[in-house]
C-alpha cells in the first residue's frame, strides 16, 4: 500500500468539503484506496490547509485526517506531498498554483481554473513548462443523466443534433430569512462572483464535449437583486449578475441557449435540464436522469387552444434506464485524475482545456456590455 501525499487547499469550503474531501477522498480511503492496473494500491493521504486553524482542527476531527496546516509554503516543501489541489475562492487560486507548479506538484482544482482567460492561459503555460500534471473538475461530464444522453447521442437515436436549449438554476434566498444557499462572494464582482464566471465553464465543457466547440456566443445578463445579506448578517450591494441568457453557435451547426439563474423558481424535474433535438429524435437530459422521444413515436401535434389538448406530451418519452453503477462525480474525476499522475492515463480535462471555459466566460460578458455576437478563437500554449 503506497501513500499519496494530497495538499487540500480551500477544503474548509462548500465544495471542499462536501465534494472533494468527503464524497472524494475520504471515500476513496473508505473504500480502502484506489487499485492501479498494476494490482497495488494506493491510499490518499491529505494534508487539509486553509487560513484558520480551529476550523481545520475540527474539519480534520470530523474526518479522522491527521494532517492540516495553515502554512502552504511548508506542505509544498515536503516531498511526500506530490499533489497539489485548491478549491479556494477562484480569485486566490491563481497565486496558490502559481506556488504548487514553482515546487513541481502536480496540480488539480476546481473550476473555473482562474478569475481571467490571460491567467488561466499563464497557469497552462507554466504547468507545461514545469512539466508536471495539471488538471481541472469538470463534474458534470460525470453525472449519472449526461452520461446517459452521452450514450442515446452515440446511439444515434437523436440523428444529426439541431439544437439544445438549457434551463439551469433555482431561487437562491436574499437572506436573513431563511439564509442564503450560496456564499456572498458569488454575487459580489469584485470577489470574482457572477453567475457567468460561475456556470460558463461547465457550459463550455458540456457542450464541446457532447455536440461540438462553443465558436460564438451572444449573452446578456442581470444583477436581478440588487441587496443581499452575507453570513454575518450584515447587508451588501450586489455587484456581480445573477441571471445569464446565453445563445451558443456550435462547430457543426447546432445552436444551444442555456439560461443560468439564480433568480427561478424550478418547475422542472432537476436544477439542470437540456433539452436536445435531432432529425431523428429527442432527448431531455437532467443531473441523473434522461429521457428520449424517438422521431417514430413522435405525437403529432396540432395547434388549436380552443379545445383542450387531446394528447399528453409528457406521455410520449421513454426513461433511459441506467446500465452502471453511479458514483459521485467529483470521486470519478479525482480517482481518473490519480490514475493520471501514477499510471499516466488519459485526462483531457487539462489546464489549456478548462482555459476554454474562461475564455467562454470572457465573451458572455463582452457580448453582454456590448450587445453584440463575439467568436471564440482557437486557444493554444503559444503566446499570441
Ligand atoms: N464544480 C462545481 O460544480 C462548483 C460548484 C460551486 C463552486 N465551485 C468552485 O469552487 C470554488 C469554491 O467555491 P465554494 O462555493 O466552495 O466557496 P466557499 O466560499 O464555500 O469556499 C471558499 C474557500 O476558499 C477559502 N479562501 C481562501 N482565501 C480566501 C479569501 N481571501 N476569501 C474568502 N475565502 C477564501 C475559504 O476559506 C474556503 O475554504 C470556487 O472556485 C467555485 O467557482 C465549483
Amino acid at each position: 500500500m503506497r501513500k499519496i501525499g494530497i495538499i487540500m487547499n480551500g477544503v474548509t469550503g462548500r465544495m471542499g468539503t462536501n465534494q472533494h474531501l468527503g464524497r472524494s477522498i475520504a471515500a476513496i480511503c473508505k473504500q480502502g484506496g484506489l487499485r492501479l492496473h498494476d494490482q497495488s494500491l494506493v491510499m490518499p493521504d491529505p494534508v487539509l490547509v486553509g487560513r484558520n486553524e480551529e476550523k481545520l482542527k475540527s474539519l480534520a476531527a470530523d474526518w479522522n485526517i491527521d494532517r492540516w496546516s495553515t502554512n502552504l509554503d511548508l506542505c509544498l516543501a515536503d516531498k511526500e506531498n506530490i499533489i497539489y489541489f485548491d478549491a479556494q475562492l477562484t480569485q486566490v487560486r491563481a497565486k496558490s498554483v502559481q506556488a504548487a507548479l514553482k515546487a513541481k506538484k502536480h496540480v488539480y482544482c476546481e473550476k473555473p481554473l482562474a478569475a481571467t482567460l490571460e491567467e488561466s492561459l499563464g497557469l497552462a503555460r507554466e504547468a507545461a513548462k514545469a512539466g508536471v500534471k495539471n488538471g481541472v473538475v469538470q463534474d458534470k461530464l460525470f453525472l449519472p443523466g449526461i452520461l446517459k444522453l452521452k450514450q442515446v447521442i452515440a446511439s444515434g437515436l437523436i440523428g444529426k443534433v439541431l439544437s439544445v436549449r438549457g434551463e439551469f438554476g433555482y431561487w437562491v434566498f436574499e437572506g436573513p430569512n431563511p439564509p442564503a444557499q450560496r456564499p456572498s462572494w458569488n454575487y459580489r464582482k469584485e470577489e470574482g462572483g457572477g453567475i457567468i464566471l460561475d456556470m460558463f465553464p461547465h457550459w463550455q465543457y458540456v457542450l464541446a464535449d457532447l455536440f461540438g466547440e462553443v465558436k460564438a456566443v451572444s449573452c446578456t445578463a442581470r444583477t436581478t437583486i440588487p441587496r443581499r445579506i452575507d453570513e454575518t448578517g450584515a447587508e451588501y450591494i450586489c455587484t456581480a449578475d445573477d441571471a445569464a441568457y446565453a445563445t451558443f453557435e456550435l462547430e457543426g451547426g447546432a445552436i444551444a441557449h442555456i439560461n443560468s439563474s439564480w433568480v427561478t423558481r424550478v418547475n422542472r424535474d432537476e436544477l439542470l435540464e437540456l433539452h436536445v433535438d435531432g432529425t431523428l429524435g429527442s432527448a431531455v437530459a437532467g443531473l441523473r436522469e434522461c429521457k428520449v422521444q424517438p422521431r417514430a413515436v413522435t405525437p403529432k401535434a396540432v395547434w388549436n387552444p380552443d379545445i383542450p389538448n387531446p394528447i399528453s406530451f409528457r406521455d410520449g418519452w421513454q426513461t433511459v434506464p441506467g446500465t452502471a453503477p453511479e458514483e459521485n462525480a467529483f470521486k470519478v474525476q479525482w480517482e481518473m485524475f490519480l490514475r493520471h499522475v501514477l499510471e499516466d492515463a488519459p485526462f483531457p480535462h487539462t489546464f489549456l482545456n478548462a482555459a476554454k471555459g474562461v475564455q467562454l466566460a470572457e465573451a458572455g460578458l463582452r457580448s453582454w456590455s456590448q450587445r453584440c455576437w463575439v467568436d471564440l478563437p482557437e486557444l493554444t500554449l503559444n503566446p499570441a
